[in-house]
């Protein structure tokens, strides 16, 4: 019989990763270039799936679509399994089996995801995983593979060392991340190096959010080998893969640096080497590649990208609201939740900005765009759109204030007479408060938000339930929220629907 792996004794919390949802790898690799096969009619498989949290949700969305995730822990893919039972999905298969052991019969898969494996195996698995990239990953496919990065990790190692020495005079300590978490605060209080204090600072605040499974495993767990990033593409390179990109685009190009560093790094004609550096300026940790196979057919497709897919902007509009029918301001500015300015003075630009930061995060199409400009504001011909968006959307896409939607998801965040929950966040609400959302995002919710979650079947009106809450409120004999019932609970369903929890 196997023996009990590390994650059989201690399950990892079941996660939905939004880089590497099928739809985003699609966009990503149309607007590198590719030709990458239909997320809506494709083979996935995940190596490393855990407790199935990543695929179950693509699965529902994509029934034409099959999926195969594998994983090492018989006790994750049980819980697996049983979600995927439970959820009815046909097009999803579970399977416990070890990446090194991998059949060679399984056939070609157009997306191959493996997220938080590669850093945390020996040496013998790492391979394993790029040989599989290399024999089943089809001729126009995408793999997302994300690993921990040094310089960033030199830092977190020595703090992991401190805390695997530890263990090993405490070993039998029963509360093995209380006490690795008392050794950070330790020595963010006294360690009299201020580099060290510092280091242990910033990451007791990284671990307040995170269970400690994710401090077991992902810190304390015997396999530990974070590498460089031109080291991991010489290795993918070495299986026949090529570098595609970063899911996080914004950390691609040097202009998103100071001046100097992008005067200085333009000199360097490599992409990658860009990018090495920039990982050292960055003190980089942690990265999610897109790989491809090499010699596959790059073409720039950016045009009719900006034509069909859908957009979301990241930025809020600095004045106050513009009324629709009255004369454009000459000037109007956006801003993000990290500080970046945008000044735009183009009445059509001003528009299209204006209306973009309006969706409330949703994705908006650009024939649906161009539509609500003229509704709002009575101007903009398609064309003068299309090349707004060819320039200055381009350009906001590469700094990460503006991305592509191949899909825009099947949630709304409007609420209707008869509001219904997204299914999979219904089943999971059932269990924990952490459900997956519209946007492929977990989203932790309060216990009444929970509770409202798994009422919203799309049958019940909102008038319905709420009348259920007042009856409710009214057996309980506590007059707190009597008079504000209605209001609480429809701000708990505004809530819902500001999350992407609602089924469109
Ligand atoms: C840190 S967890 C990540 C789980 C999931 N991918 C996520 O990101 O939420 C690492 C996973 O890799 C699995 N794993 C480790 N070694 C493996 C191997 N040799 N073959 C298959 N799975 C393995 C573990 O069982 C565990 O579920």
């Amino acid at each position: 019989m196997d023996r009990a792996t590390p994650y059989d004794k201690v399950p990892y919390t079941n996660n939905a990763h939004p880089q590497t949802h099928i739809a985003n790898l699609y966009t990503l690799g149309r607007i590198f270039g590719l030709t990458p096969p239909p997320f809506q009619r494709c083979r996935v498989l995940e190596l490393g799936c855990g407790r199935g949290g990543n695929l179950l949700p693509m699965a529902w969305e994509y029934p034409e679509s099959q999926f195969l995730g594998i994983d090492l822990s018989q006790v994750q893919i049980d819980d697996a399994q049983h979600s995927a039972e439970a959820l009815q999905l046909r097009n999803l298969h579970f399977c416990k089996q070890s990446i090194e052991e991998f059949a060679n019969n399984h056939g070609a898969f157009d997306y191959i995801i493996c997220h938080g494996v590669y850093s945390w195996v020996p040496e013998e698995v790492q391979e394993g995983i790029l040989r599989i990239l290399r024999d089943h990953l089809s001729s126009d496919g995408i793999a997302v593979v994300s690993y921990n990065t040094l310089p960033g990790w030199y830092f977190v190692r020595a703090l992991r060392d401190m805390m695997v020495y530890q263990e090993a005079i405490f070993p039998e300590a029963s509360d093995r991340s209380g006490q690795a978490r008392l050794l950070l605060t330790f020595l963010k209080e006294h360690a009299q190096d201020q580099n060290m204090r510092e280091f242990a600072a910033r990451e007791v605040q990284i671990l307040t959010d995170r269970p400690d499974n994710y401090l077991l495993h992902d810190h304390l767990g015997d396999d530990n080998r974070p590498c460089y990033f031109s080291e991991f593409v010489s290795r993918a390179i070495n299986h026949g893969l090529q570098y595609l990109g970063d899911t996080m685009v914004k950390t691609m190009f040097v202009h998103n640096f100071s001046p100097e560093v992008a005067e200085r790094l333009s000199v360097l004609h490599n992409q990658i080497q860009q990018e090495q550096f920039l990982d050292f300026i960055a003190n980089r940790r942690f990265r999610s590649t897109l790989l491809c196979r090499s010699g596959v057919t790059i073409k720039n497709s950016l045009e009719e990208i900006v034509r069909s897919f859908a957009i979301r902007f990241f930025m809020t509009p600095q004045q106050e609201d513009l009324t629709e029918g009255e004369p454009l301001p000459t000037e109007r500015s956006f801003v993000s939740a990290d500080g970046a300015l945008l000044t735009v003075s183009d009445p059509l630009t001003i528009a299209l900005f204006d209306t973009l930061a309006k969706q409330n995060d949703k994705p908006l199409f650009v024939s649906e765009l161009v539509q609500k400009i003229r509704w709002r504001f009575g101007i903009g011909d398609a064309e003068g759109i299309h090349h707004i968006l060819l320039n200055d959307g381009i350009r906001l896409f590469t700094a990460g204030l503006l991305t592509f939607h191949a899909d825009a998801g099947c949630y709304t965040t409007e609420i209707s007479a008869h509001p219904q929950a997204l299914p999979l966040s219904r089943y999971q609400a059932q269990q924990s408060n952490r459900v997956v959302n519209g946007r492929h995002q977990m989203v932790a919710l309060s216990a009444e938000e929970a509770t409202l979650l798994q009422i919203l079947d799309g049958e019940t009106s909102w008038h319905t339930i709420l009348q259920r809450f007042r009856q409710q409120q009214e057996k309980q004999e506590t007059d707190q929220e009597n008079d504000n019932t209605e209001k609480i609970w429809l701000e708990r369903l505004h809530h819902l629907a500001r999350e992407a929890l609602l089924l469109r």
